[in-house]
């Protein structure tokens, strides 16, 4: 049987590697969308000539449209098309648009009840309480994309809940992990997005460089299994084929293994929960060499830290965090404020919002804190400039 799918952020990195899954099948593309990109949109439209194409931008509308018409495409533009795309009569829905914007489109897709296949973990960071409340709810089911996670995922036994110890998530360690302080204080963007092992958007690969993708991970991996913040660990593992790990109270440790594709995880959730193939090169343990694994360092990689206490804090902080660290991304990336002033920035605007009364316990609390941690983020990273 066929599996129709829903593709929103097709035009990235997880979305070209989930075409690649789709193309493979058996699987049908229903829905497709992207932000802006019209040309890529449309080739992939043309491609997979799904029932509706949009783009979030309503300005890219106009371009889509008339690039579709000669192969009598139907498209649309805006939120609220991206909302109604997300809701649409699907067997999968697949959310691979990065940051804080694919919160209203992800949850449409709770709200009517659908399997998502997570890619995007900055949702669960920021309104993590809201996004599993409702999909509890309304019947929703969140199949996590995210590749350790997706690991976790497929070695965690729910029923031995009481004998799990811990769940690890393992780290590639970015292109710095063996950097000074010193050296990651002078490093550019083109240096912070030459990732070791991983071709992804740029926000992730800043993320994985200030391995504030490893934290975004942990608070993600809370929300998304039952283990407490004290029971979820990260190790280093530089080659990035172990992905994630559970540990078992009898001693037994249960670890996913894989090369560094997201066809991999992406097809698991596909076909889940059934096993398919997917168009990925097998694993061959012996042309990997050695495995190795060390322990986080803290004092270079303070986002670790500041996730942690993020996460001790609550849902205020999660989504603060969250909210900050993609300004100071975007300021980075924009060459505005140092490699190092990133973690400053999100630390700062962690303070500032420890004072503040705010909640997050709806989906309008969620947008104004994110909102006034934008605001507060803004302000922190100009005093970076400044000092
Ligand atoms: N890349 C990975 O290997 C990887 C692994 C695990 C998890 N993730 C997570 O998956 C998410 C996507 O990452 P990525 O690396 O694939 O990102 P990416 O390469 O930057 O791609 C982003 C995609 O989302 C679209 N998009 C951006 N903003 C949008 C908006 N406001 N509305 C609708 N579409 C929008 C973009 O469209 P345009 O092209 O038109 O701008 C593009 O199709 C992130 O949350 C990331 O943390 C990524």
């Amino acid at each position: 049987m066929t599996t129709r799918v829903v593709l929103l952020g097709a035009t990235g990195s997880v979305g070209t590697s989930a075409l690649e899954a789709i193309a493979a099948g058996p699987f049908e593309l229903v829905g497709v969308a992207a932000n802006r990109d019209v040309a890529a949109l449309a080739a992939i439209a043309e491609r997979f000539r799904p029932q509706m194409t949009v783009v979030s931008d309503p300005s890219a509308g106009g371009e889509l449209a008339a690039r579709l018409k000669p192969s009598g495409l139907a498209s649309d533009a805006g939120a609220d098309a991206l909302a109604a795309l997300a809701a649409m009569d699907a067997d999968r829905v697949i959310v691979a648009i990065p940051g804080f914007a694919a919160l209203r489109p992800a949850l449409a897709a709770v709200d009517a009840g659908r399997i998502i296949c997570l890619a995007n973990k900055e949702c669960l960071v920021a309104a993590g309480d809201v996004v599993m409340a409702r999909a509890r709810a309304r019947g929703a089911t969140v199949l996590p994309v995210d590749s350790e996670h997706n690991a976790i995922f497929q070695v965690f036994e729910p029923a031995a809940d009481a004998a799990i110890t811990k769940i690890v998530l393992t780290a590639s360690g970015g292109p710095f992990r063996t950097a000074t302080r010193e050296a990651m204080e002078r490093a550019t963007p083109k240096e912070a997005l030459k990732h070791p092992n991983w071709s992804m958007g740029a926000k992730i690969t800043i993320d994985s460089a200030t391995m504030m993708n490893k934290g975004l991970e942990v608070i993600e991996a809370h929300h998304l299994f039952p283990v407490g913040p004290e029971r979820i660990g990260v190790v280093v593992h530089p080659q990035s084929i172990v992905h994630g790990m559970v540990v078992y109270s009898d001693g037994s440790c249960l670890a996913h293994m894989s090369n560094p594709s997201m066809v991999t995880p992406i097809a698991h959730c596909l076909h889940y929960p059934a096993r398919g193939p997917a168009p990925v090169a097998p694993l061959d343990l012996v042309a990997c060499g050695s495995l190795t694994f060390e322990a986080p360092d803290e004092e270079r990689f303070p986002a670790l830290r500041l996730t942690r206490e993020a996460l001790r804090s609550g849902n205020v902080a999660t989504n603060a965090l969250n909210a900050a660290n993609e300004v100071a991304v975007a300021a980075f990336l924009a060459e505005r404020i140092g490699f190092l002033d990133i973690a400053r920035t999100v630390e700062s605007t962690l303070d500032a919002i420890a004072g503040l009364s705010l909640s997050c316990d709806s989906l309008d609390d969620v947008e104004a804190t994110d909102r006034e941690a934008r605001r507060l983020a803004q302000l922190a990273s100009a005093a970076a400039v400044t000092t």
